[in-house]
């Protein structure tokens, strides 16, 4: 499939844009200051802080697994059995105490931080996988 340009100049602090990417859905999520300082405090909840796993492009083997840091990309499937988790930028305290914001699988009750970093104790097994990405400029990403 061919690489798809995106555009992330529009988006608000806390947003997320979708696309589709070879029929997959890629989330685009614009990370607040306030998202990033408490990711940086999840580590021990984790089950794979700094993504160590392989089959993940390099820039995403970072606690923020992102070339920048303000935004997040990431394929929008559950790596436990492909379901697609809600980004809850408000209410996933109600998952995981002490954690404002996150993706959370309906399916089987999987957890992920803003990072999607899969948290311990859940059936999905992987980190949310990033798709291979640059930047053309500063408002334009292309994903594939
Ligand atoms: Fe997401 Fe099973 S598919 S927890």
């Amino acid at each position: 499939g061919a690489p798809v340009e995106v555009n992330i100049g529009k988006i608000e602090p806390g947003q997320m844009l979708r696309v589709e990417w070879r029929g997959k859905p890629v989330w685009v999520v614009r990370r607040t200051k306030a998202v990033l300082d408490e990711m940086a405090k999840l580590d021990s909840q984790l089950r794979d802080p700094n993504s160590d796993e392989p089959q993940q492009p390099d820039y995403a083997k970072n606690p923020g697994r992102s070339i920048k840091e303000e935004y997040f990309i990431a394929v929008g499937l559950c790596t436990h059995l492909g379901c697609s988790p809600t980004y809850l930028p408000d209410a996933f305290e109600q998952q995981v105490q002490g954690v404002s914001s996150g993706f959370f699988c309906p399916c089987h009750g999987s957890k992920f931080d803003m990072a999607g970093r899969v948290f311990a104790g859940v059936p999905a097994p992987l980190n949310l996988m990033v798709p291979p990405h640059s930047y053309v400029d500063d408002s334009t990403v292309l994903i594939g």
